[in-house]
């Protein structure tokens, strides 16, 4: 039986802007506003996979793998990064493809993240209670994010792999609590929501679930998939515009912010809106997988196919500013993304700024939500903005796809 309440005792406080994290954080952003592909800064962002195990299967994610150990991130592993990276980031994000909250150690890895005052992030299902760590990162005034993709138990226990409502309602409940005892931004819960024909007409509900529970930002991922998956968004395109302009509006009556991480499809999306050219994250952000693997997207977590070599055979410095990276670099300031980024071009069809202005704060500019934009999607024709798969054909040309065909094309056809 694991118990956290030693960490009740610990003393943690916010995040603190160093001299060091200043100065890193002003020289990245100058070199990425002058896309340099060799960076004498570091990353101001790092996702750490403490973990691939996980407790649920959700559909869209995984199969229900059995727990293996070999799965977890050694203390090792996480030690040597928090010793070289933690000091220089502003934002540690402990989460990957997998549950960190089902850990033993998770506890004190989010103690040891602390003791660096860097802004702690945490994506989770919600499922596994744990008041103490919540209680700390809320001290902290750390940011904790909870997949909630249905409001209806039924369908939430089908789309969450297992997990429950009323299991939720408890992590919730506890970690609403942590974050007003301690004089908290309420924004700093918030709710991701993945978006698919299965849940759309739950979708404005979901958004009545975070107004009971207190939580005041939804934000909406459409599921990736591959396009014969027939709970795609994109083989009903009415519905999908009726659900988010529903919840949308939802939102509006009961004080939630309702964000699109991205646009339902890029026929939906609002084109002057969609990631500009180029995206920070092969500048700014940097992800360890469990492994050792690094690669440059929290999107890009799952597969060792985006990474861009190991910490066990190189030092970070040497994958950071290796030829590898430096040439995703230069692809993404040229625009000629390599197939084997292909989720990148998705990410300049359909993409919105999420939580990057958390380390780039101009980026505040990009957000769409029913705060900013009174309609939240954009209808044209989908013959004009085709769908933009994630992973290329087996059998598709090795052409590179320029930007300019996907973006270019659609924000000529708003002007
Ligand atoms: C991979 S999970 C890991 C963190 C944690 N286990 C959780 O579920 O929140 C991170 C986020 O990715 C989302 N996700 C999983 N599969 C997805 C898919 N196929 N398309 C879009 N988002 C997905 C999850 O709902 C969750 O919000
Ligand atoms: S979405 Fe999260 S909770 Fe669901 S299977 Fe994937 S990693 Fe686990």
């Amino acid at each position: 039986m694991r118990s956290d309440s030693e960490l009740l005792d610990i003393p943690v406080a916010p995040f603190e802007l160093t001299e060091r994290r200043r100065r890193n954080q002003e020289l990245n952003i100058a070199e990425y506003r002058d896309r340099a592909v060799r960076l004498e800064s570091r990353p101001l962002a790092l996702f750490v996979e403490l973990t691939q195990n996980c407790n649920l299967s959700c559909p869209m994610c995984r199969f229900g793998e059995k727990y293996q150990k070999e799965w977890n991130m050694t203390e090792e592993l996480y030690e040597r990064l928090a010793d070289e990276l933690f000091p220089s980031v502003h934002l540690v994000d402990i989460r990957g493809w997998g549950e960190s909250t089902m850990l033993p150690l998770f506890g004190r890895h989010v103690a040891r993240a602390l003791s660096y005052r860097v802004k702690l992030r945490l994506v989770t299902n919600g499922q596994i209670n744990r008041p103490p760590v919540w209680d700390m990162m809320m001290r902290a005034h750390g940011l904790v994010t909870i997949s909630v993709d249905a409001a209806d138990p039924e369908l939430f226990t089908k789309l969450r792999g297992g997990g429950t409502i009323p299991r939720l309602e408890r992590t919730l409940a506890e970690l609403v609590s942590a974050r007003d005892r301690h004089g908290v931004p309420r924004d700093h819960l918030s709710f991701n929501t993945v978006a698919s024909l299965d849940n759309l007409h739950d979708l404005a509900n979901v958004v009545s679930l975070a107004a009971r529970m207190d939580v005041p930002t939804v934000v909406i991922h459409p599921m990736v998939a591959s396009l014969d998956d027939p709970s795609h968004l994109r083989h009903d395109l009415d519905r999908t515009q009726e659900a988010y302009a529903a919840a949308a509006e939802r939102g509006r009556r009961e004080g939630v912010v309702v964000q699109l991480g991205a646009a339902p499809d890029p026929s939906l999306a609002i084109p002057e809106m969609v990631r500009r050219p180029a995206c920070m994250h092969p500048w700014s952000y940097a992800y360890v997988r469990y492994d050792g693997s690094v690669g440059f997207c929290d999107h890009l977590l799952g597969s060792d196919d985006y990474t861009l070599g190991n910490l066990r055979d190189s030092t970070f410095e040497e994958i950071w500013n290796g030829e590898r990276w430096q040439r995703l670099r230069q692809a993404h300031t040229t625009g000629d993304i390599p197939d084997q980024f292909a989720p990148c071009r998705y990410t300049y069809a359909q993409r919105y700024i999420d939580f990057e202005y958390l380390v780039h704060p101009d980026r505040e500019a990009g957000l769409v939500s029913n705060q900013t934009h009174r309609e939240v999607t954009f209808r044209r024709d989908p013959r004009e903005a085709p769908s933009v798969p994630w992973v290329p054909a087996a059998d598709g040309p090795e052409a590179l796809i320029p930007l300019d065909a996907v973006t270019g094309r659609m924000r000529e056809a708003r002007d």
